[in-house]
């Protein structure tokens, strides 16, 4: 297990919040101190535009810039910092390839697989796109605990399939997508993937080459870097065929007064000053997460996980809908309450979780709920926090029999 003491002194906001249960993760990591640190050194020693200044300090900047670029490629395994654009999350980074990719290079009756596991980041741009352009919208059915495999997603391909767009893990189920295998059927016919991986960045190694992936997309506030900030990885040979979503300045040659000449990835899809605080900030949130290691962050939170479902699994009353994740993630209800009422008595308690349909419609009209509490752990949890959780669904579960 990880010294959760010494480790959440890098945590101000347990400083402020003593009894802060924090189990909410997946919706956004809490950011230790040095990553503010790092955006603070940047405002306050060389806190000048990138690119632009011919002096020392804006060379600073830049480099620092450039640095986290650098940092991002390895964390993810990309072959090169070109590969790496800057976007401000995971849903732009998801929609700027819909509205480039698919709105440049489909036509109408091509086809596009998605699934009901999906956020609506992943799927809406393709929705939408899809209506437009008369593309048609494969969805790969779930199996009965709500997985993606292989075989389903054999069913809805074949050569009209241009493009795959899935997530690597669930944000409501923590169920880990067959993505290899996927890519490998996708790229025999021709089909490009597309991944969302948001959920993946804060717990397990994100290998890209290894993927074979052709784009993937996360979001820095989800592994304890800055919110505002995101990145979408794509292939560099695939990123030379798209024309960029936004025109402006820093990401052209040459502009004519009818022509402008745009600049190679990833700089001609970076218009205007970026968020290079945020950026900056991000690196040093790969350094953070390096220095702990994907292997004790999973022993961690697996501990924590299986802990706190051998005593729900005990608790009568209450419906856990993820059987097995892959991501230490648990949604549940204390069944016949939605999960809105039931989390204010969370609420009270100090316990975070994540209530609703957690922009995953599609799956909770799978599940035919209207939605879910969530809890998730990840390394600033301890089994205090796993107790306190239990207690309150003890609590829930009987407060609400008495009204039901
Ligand atoms: N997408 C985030 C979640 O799953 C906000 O909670």
């Amino acid at each position: 297990m990880l010294d959760t003491v010494k480790l959440r002194k890098d945590f101000k906001i347990y400083e402020n919040n003593p009894n802060m249960v924090y189990l909410d993760t997946n919706a956004t990591a809490l950011k230790p101190s040095c990553v503010l640190d790092k955006m603070n050194e940047y405002y306050n020693n060389y806190g000048v535009n990138i690119h632009r200044g011919v002096y020392n300090l804006s060379y600073v900047a830049t480099e620092e810039y450039d640095v986290a670029r650098t940092k991002v490629k390895d964390f993810i395994n990309a072959k090169r910092s070109e590969e790496v654009i800057f976007v401000r999350n995971c849903s732009e980074a998801l929609n700027l390839i819909a509205l480039t990719y698919g709105e440049q290079l489909l036509n109408e009756g091509d086809a596009i697989i998605s699934s009901e596991l999906e956020h609506h980041s992943s799927v809406l741009p393709w929705q939408v796109l899809a209506k437009k352009k008369n593309l048609d919208l494969r969805y790969i059915e779930l199996t009965k605990d709500g997985r993606i495999t292989v075989d389903a997603f054999k069913k809805v391909l074949d050569s009209k399939v241009k493009v795959v767009a899935l997530n690597y893990y669930s944000n409501v189920m923590g169920y880990l997508t067959p993505l290899k295998e996927i890519t490998k059927l996708a790229h025999e016919i021709g089909a490009i993937v597309i991944v969302d991986g948001a959920q993946a960045v804060a717990h397990v190694k994100v290998d890209v080459l290894d993927l074979d992936c052709d784009f993937f997309a996360f979001s820095g506030h989800k592994m304890m870097g800055p919110t505002g900030i995101g990145v979408l990885y794509g292939k560099y040979k695939l990123l030379k065929k798209i024309s960029p979503l936004y025109y402006g300045g820093d990401m052209n040659e040459e502009v004519d007064k009818y022509s402008v000449e745009v600049k190679d990835a990833p700089w001609g899809f970076e218009t205007g000053t970026p968020a290079i605080a945020e950026v900056i900030g991000l690196g040093k949130a790969i350094d953070y997460i390096n220095s702990i290691g994907f292997d004790a962050i999973h022993e961690h939170t697996f501990k924590l996980y299986n802990y706190t479902m051998e005593k729900l699994n005990k608790i009568k009353g209450i419906t856990i809908y993820n059987i097995n994740p892959e991501l230490p993630i648990i949604s549940f209800n204390i069944n016949d309450v939605h999960p809105h009422d039931a989390a204010t008595i969370f609420d009270e308690a100090g316990v975070c979780l994540r209530a609703g349909h957690h922009c995953a419609q599609l799956l909770t009209k799978w599940l035919k709920v209207t939605g879910t509490l969530r809890g998730s752990f990840y390394i600033y949890n301890d089994y205090h926090d796993c107790d306190v959780f239990v207690q309150k669904v003890k609590d829930a579960v009987e407060f609400f029999e008495k009204f039901n």
